[in-house]
């Protein structure tokens, strides 16, 4: 971000380069004056430069999108042109752009499903965008909804620095050691200002949600590439570039969206949620499959834990009944602490599970960028996570038997 708040020139490029290329895309562009764009913001398209006349005729076997420069064309006939392409049964997405944009020429073209106007002058990358944006735009609208067989599992923290990163990282690396299909989990970091997933793992973290602001329909699954960092050959990690305004500026359509793409291209999704609830936290717990909450065995997290707990069962009847999961549990107390029959008594419900305490382990991965399975195996740490994801699965197939019996 540059001084003011707002991105760089730079930054903008970067976020082009990292979507997808416009190779092979066909582009109807209206306009004399559009050939040059061929060899600059739209190199790698096919380019058709056409009058308006082009319009008249239009049908999907002509184009992909369509560019059309204002100031080179009549309006009138523009207008009549749109209004043309509005009554197609699937209207191409369409790309205004000009220094002149009459106030009728503009509602004829908000007629159309999917269009934009850029105003005259804008930068080449701001071109390449609008015109990414729409293709993405209209391949979500044209791609229908597939149905998810992914299985979601939602981890937080009781209170800050329980353990939920730690504990969603091994569990997603536990997973993905379990799987030999490629690609086949995904961790999701939503700490969307400062999540640690991705500085635990030691990779650049690519999901540039905010780049999207109130367009979340924009985002289609041909980016999943670009956003998603590979952990391993099984594992990618989805995580936001540190960003102190992440929670403003990435509405809740745009984390639903992902979380709805992830789950299409992924058999396992693990999400790692802040504590704090955001306006998206209902729905996300909701899509789950599972839900972790990681808590201290100290008596304000054990507290904490269970109103939590409380919560999400108030707000979520029929959801997944949230699991405790005790994070560093010492061999040696220092000082007093609750034993586990305490905890559970405060918890008033039984823990799930519980992952010894080993410092060493997690200190060395995070320093040398890795989950602590990868660098640490035979920590307890290891070993308690991969009893925990495998009584979540056994579970998992034990409902799924009780359903067919049952039908
Ligand atoms: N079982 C464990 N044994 C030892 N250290 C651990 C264990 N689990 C987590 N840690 C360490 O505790 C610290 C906090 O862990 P982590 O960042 O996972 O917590 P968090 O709940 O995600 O925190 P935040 O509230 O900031 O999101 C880290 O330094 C991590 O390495
Ligand atoms: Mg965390």
């Amino acid at each position: 971000m540059g001084p003011t708040g707002r991105r760089s020139d730079r930054e903008f490029e970067d976020v082009i380069m990292s979507m997808p290329s416009l190779t092979g895309r066909r582009i109807l562009a209206v306009g004399e004056g559009l050939g040059p764009v061929a060899e600059g913001p739209l190199f790698g398209a096919v380019l058709e430069i056409a009058g308006v006349e082009r319009l008249r005729a239009f049908g999907p076997e002509v184009a992909d999108l369509v560019l059309i420069d204002a100031d080179s064309t009549d309006p009138e006939a523009l207008v009549a042109a749109l209004a043309s392409l509005a009554d197609l049964p699937a209207p191409p997405p369409t790309l205004l752009i000009g220094a002149r944009l009459p106030a009728g020429l503009v509602r004829a073209l908000l007629k159309l499903e999917r269009s934009d106007v850029l105003e005259a002058p804008f930068k080449p990358e701001q071109l390449t965008r609008a015109v990414i944006s729409l293709l993405a735009s209209s391949s979500a609208a044209a791609g229908g909804a597939p149905v998810s067989t992914s299985r979601c599992w939602t981890i937080t923290g009781a209170v800050g620095g329980a353990g939920s990163t730690t504990v969603a990282i091994e569990v997603a690396y536990a997973l993905a050691q379990r799987s030999r299909k490629e690609r086949s989990v995904c961790l999701v970091d939503l700490n969307l200002a400062d999540g640690a997933a991705a500085a635990y793992l030691g990779a650049t973290p690519a999901l540039r949600l905010a780049e999207f602001g109130a367009h979340a329909e924009r985002i289609d699954a041909s980016m999943l590439p670009a956003f998603a960092v590979p952990v391993t050959k099984q594992l990618d990690l989805l995580a936001c570039p540190r960003d102190p305004e992440g929670f403003d500026l990435v509405p809740r359509e745009a984390v639903l969206r992902i979380l709805e793409l992830t789950c299409e291209a992924y058999d396992w999704v693990v999400i790692d949620i802040p504590r704090h609830r955001r306006p998206w936290t209902v729905d996300v717990l909701a899509g789950s499959d599972e839900v972790l909450v990681v808590s201290e065995l100290t008596v304000p997290a054990l507290i904490a834990a269970r109103s939590l707990s409380e919560e999400i069962e108030r707000r979520l009847p029929e959801g997944p009944t949230p699991r405790i999961v005790l994070n560093r549990l010492a061999t040696r107390m220092f000082g007093p602490a609750p034993t586990m029959a305490e905890a559970e008594r405060a918890l008033q419900r039984k823990a799930e599970a519980g992952v010894s305490s080993d410092w060493e382990a997690a200190a060395a991965s995070v320093n040398l960028g890795g989950p602590i399975a990868q660098h640490r195996p035979k920590s307890r740490i290891v070993r308690d996570v991969s009893v925990l994801v495998d009584r979540l699965i056994a579970d998992e197939k034990r409902r799924k038997a009780q359903a067919t019996r049952a039908a």
